[in-house]
């Protein structure tokens, strides 16, 4: 049977593709999805891609990928920054974790360059815009070999 890996994306990235196109590019979240889906299938996996702005849904969804997923991507957007419910989901996980981000946050402001995601996760990968969502699948594939 096929693996699993999911892709999790926190708050305002629905409003990809509008909001900050000088930093996020002009790609909206299904564009994005659709390159995560083509890099997927290239590996053999099931792709599970959701969004949400509520950081309880998140954290649920994590926990649910404790036995649904044999690794998890997690672009948490600013909860990066800010959420130690997410981090301590993060550490419940026996699985590969990869901290995704559009942008490179440690070119940024100095409050995005704390990262929560980080000390739970396995690797990061970081500015390299939608792409990134494709590396980070192909990363995970590697990881689950
Ligand atoms: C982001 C970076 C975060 O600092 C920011 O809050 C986001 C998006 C990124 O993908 O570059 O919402 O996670």
């Amino acid at each position: 049977m096929a693996k699993t890996i999911y892709i999790l994306n926190g708050p305002n990235l629905n409003l990809l593709g509008s909001r900050e196109p000088e930093i996020y590019g002009h790609e909206t979240l299904a564009d994005i999805e659709a390159r995560a889906r083509a890099a997927a299938k290239s590996h053999g996996l099931e792709l599970v891609f959701r969004q949400s702005n509520l950081e309880g849904e998140l954290v649920t969804w994590i926990q649910e990928a404790r036995t649904e997923a044999a690794a998890l991507i997690l672009n948490a957007g600013a909860y990066t920054h800010t959420s130690v419910a997410i981090l301590d989901a993060l550490k419940t996980l026996e699985i590969p974790a990869i901290e995704l981000h559009l942008s490179n946050p440690h070119r940024r402001e100095s409050f995005r360059q704390h990262s929560y995601v980080a000390l739970g996760s396995t690797g990061v990968i970081a500015g390299f815009g939608p792409r990134g969502y494709e590396l980070a699948v192909d990363a995970a594939a590697g990881l689950i070999g």
